[in-house]
């Protein structure tokens, strides 16, 4: 008998899903899985479907057709905060950081949003400690240590990407969906935050949408390639670089 999601490695797995705008198919039968301690990379051309399959995951918003089962639950009608307080964290291909507070209360207004009743105030001392301590440990881990106090509209874009990532570690997610986040990043920045993913992922299943292919086939345990919203292949790094069709349509001789 097969074993149920809860017990099995498996966080997260969309199955068969369709997204239409109009009379555009962004995606089409999209199926993916993402297990705890694996690294799955998303990639393709632009247009591909990448970042609306991230939005459908997270619960931005709903599949035309198919289904996203979160823990072995079927969340597919769940509201985006809904799945947040589950355990599934994003990040955003565009910065959603708030530019005129510090990365501090950037990372702590991601961690409030986790719990359950932000509105309860009069439950806020030991919530607000909690909340503190998550947005303290999140900027740290990016590497913002020494810039909990900067402004975030005056950081690096480099350090804007990192601040993006630590928002969505503040939420204490299980999963990850991380949309391009070394773009813009420089060397030094991108290395950082390779050993950052290296270290979440024992613990988290990690989808990774990246255009930098170097980076891909380091860190990923398995690859997605897409298409014009199909999946083209998936499998592991080597099996990816070696097939005929992902060299036809994405790769070339990478
Ligand atoms: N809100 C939207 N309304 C209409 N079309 C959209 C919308 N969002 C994305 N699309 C279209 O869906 C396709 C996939 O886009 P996207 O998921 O952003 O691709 P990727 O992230 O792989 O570059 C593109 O053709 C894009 O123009
Ligand atoms: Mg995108």
């Amino acid at each position: 008998m097969p074993k149920p999601d809860s017990a099995s490695k498996v966080l997260l797995r969309g199955r068969d899903i369709t997204r239409r705008w109009g009379g555009l198919v962004a995606l089409n039968k999209v199926s993916v899985e993402l297990e705890r301690g694996s690294l799955h990379a998303v990639i393709g051309t632009n247009g591909a479907g990448k970042s609306t399959l991230i939005n459908i995951l997270s619960g931005e918003f709903p599949p035309s057709e198919g289904q996203v089962e979160l823990l072995g639950q079927d969340v597919t009608d769940w509201s985006q905060p809904k799945r947040a307080r589950s355990g599934l964290g994003r990040s955003y291909q565009r910065n959603t950081i708030y530019p005129s507070f510090s990365v501090m209360e950037n990372c702590r207004l991601a961690a409030q949003a986790r719990k359950p009743a932000p509105w309860a105030w009069w439950q806020s001392a030991a919530r607000c400690e909690v909340s503190t301590a998550a947005a303290h440990d999140a900027a740290v881990r990016v590497g913002l240590g020494n810039a909990l106090d900067r402004t975030a509209g005056l950081l690096s874009h480099g350090q804007k990407r990192q601040l993006e990532i630590a928002m969505c570690l503040a939420t204490g997610p299980e999963v990850l969906l991380l949309d391009e986040p070394l773009a813009g990043m420089g060397a030094e920045e991108t290395e950082r935050m390779l050993t950052l993913l290296e270290q979440l992922r024992p613990d988290h299943a990690i989808l990774l949408v990246e255009h930098d292919m170097d980076a891909v086939f380091r860190a990923a345990d398995r690859i997605t390639v897409m298409v014009n919203g199909q999946v083209i292949a998936s499998g592991s790094p080597d099996f990816i670089r070696n097939s005929p069709e992902v060299k036809t349509a994405y790769l070339g001789d990478h």
